[in-house]
């Protein structure tokens, strides 16, 4: 592991303050005359990529690591989910330069048996041991007709959906989950004793159409709630508690507290079943693997010792079960959008809107990011001695 200088270490996480900073960026961001900003400017996926690349670099990963973990972050925000792109950069820099991560370790194979292995971490990118464990599932499932990989000592490994994608790729169903650090309040606790604990699964159909559920099993991941901060916004009842304990609409509050409802929300409203659905993804991952697991995994803002995260790969050929699967994922895909719309907005399958994310950012020629964020990434830049990100003109404005 690097030394990195204390002095170097800055704490983005327990800095609200950055979040909220609505400093404007005069090269990028025009202001209006009613005082709002109008962002004109996007980043090119390809200068996201080779920025978050550099900054991992710069921490000593190798080029071929930091352009995963570039690439994993790039499509978070490609697809629309700011929590989990750009904006974790800074938590992963912390990591490393606090010595919690390792960013030149490689993942190895523990057991290896016929469908399915045992990978250990040992402790490095996420993104990285992620990528590595799915490539390894999908070759088994080629083989097998089903793989399945575990993960231990692992770290945060971004959107749970990029992985269940690589098999998609590869003309398979992919799965993916991963245990998180301690967030979410089980129904009629008031303290946290399970993580956020994402889940994905997804199935190519006919023509480059496909479902794709990447879900947290909290009513919505942390990282929705820092992005209200970064636009002082409130968030909407039944996403967290507050510092009291009780159900709080109140952003910084609710960030503060660190404790999340259940999918679902509260238990009138079926919130044990976002519950047993996060641990369900607990024995997937933390009990199958001998990793860390729920109220044991650390605190997410603590740095006192590493994440020991569990994760779990699934890849399986549709095709081993006989022909026709595509096909009949296409017809119901149709039929499921074409059902009467309730109100004025069509019915959509889940990946419809990642997808709808992505062609936008492909029509404007790069991803628009909130100013805060650009502020974020210049200091980051600065911070880690990378060159800062270069803006080019939307596009299209819609
Ligand atoms: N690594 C981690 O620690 C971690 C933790 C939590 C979340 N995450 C990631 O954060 C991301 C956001 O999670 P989230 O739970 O906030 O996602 P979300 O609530 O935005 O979307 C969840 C799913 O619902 C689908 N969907 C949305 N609107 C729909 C509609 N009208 N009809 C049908 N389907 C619809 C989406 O396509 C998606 O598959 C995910 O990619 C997740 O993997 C990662």
């Amino acid at each position: 592991m690097m030394a990195v200088h204390k002095s170097l270490v800055t704490s983005p996480w327990n800095a609200s303050k950055l979040l909220r900073n609505p400093s404007s960026i005069s090269c990028v961001i025009a202001r209006t005359k009613s005082g709002e900003y109008k962002e004109q400017m996007v980043v090119p996926k390809e200068e996201v990529v080779r920025f978050i690349c550099e900054c991992m670099c710069k921490l000593g990963a190798t080029v071929e690591d930091g352009r995963v973990v570039g690439h994993q972050l790039m499509i978070a925000d490609y697809s629309g989910h700011f929590s989990h792109g750009m904006n974790r950069v800074p938590m992963y820099v912390e990591d490393i330069k606090t010595g919690m991560t390792d960013p030149v370790a490689k993942p190895q194979i523990r057991n290896d048996f016929q469908a399915i292995a045992l990978v250990d971490g040992n402790n490095g990118l996420g993104q990285v041991i992620g990528k590595y464990c799915m490539k390894l599932a999908i070759e088994k499932a080629k083989k097998f007709g089903i793989g399945m990989v575990t993960a231990h000592c692992s770290n945060h490994y971004g959107i749970s959906g990029y992985y269940a994608r690589m098999a998609i790729e590869e003309g398979l169903i992919g799965f993916s989950c991963t245990n998180t650090s301690p967030l979410m309040a089980p129904t009629r606790s008031k303290s946290a004793g399970l993580g956020t604990n994402p889940l994905s699964l997804g199935m190519g159909a006919l023509c480059g159409d496909q479902f794709l559920l990447d879900m947290a099993t909290t009513a919505v991941a942390l990282g929705k709630i820092e992005i209200a901060i970064r636009k002082n916004e409130p968030i909407p009842e039944g996403w967290a508690l507050g510092t009291d304990g009780k159900v709080t609409t109140n952003s910084e509050d609710a960030y503060k507290a660190s404790v999340l409802m259940p999918l679902g929300g509260e238990e009138h409203n079926s919130g044990y079943k976002g519950y047993g659905l996060g641990l369900m993804v607990e024995v997937l991952c933390g009990v199958l693997s001998g990793s860390q697991f729920g109220p044991n995994i650390r605190n997410w803002k603590s740095k006192d010792k590493i994440a020991d995260l569990g994760q779990c790969f699934m890849a399986i050929d549709p095709d081993a079960f006989g022909p026709g699967s595509q096909e009949r994922l296409s017809e119901l895909l149709k039929q499921l959008r074409n059902l009467p719309p309730a109100g004025d907005k069509l019915v959509l399958v889940p990946g419809d809107p990642e997808r709808f994310a992505m062609e936008r950012v492909d029509r404007e020629g790069g991803i628009t990011y909130h100013p805060n964020q650009l502020q974020a990434c210049e200091e980051l830049a600065k911070s880690v001695g990378a060159k800062p990100m270069e803006l080019v003109r939307k596009k299209t404005v819609n």
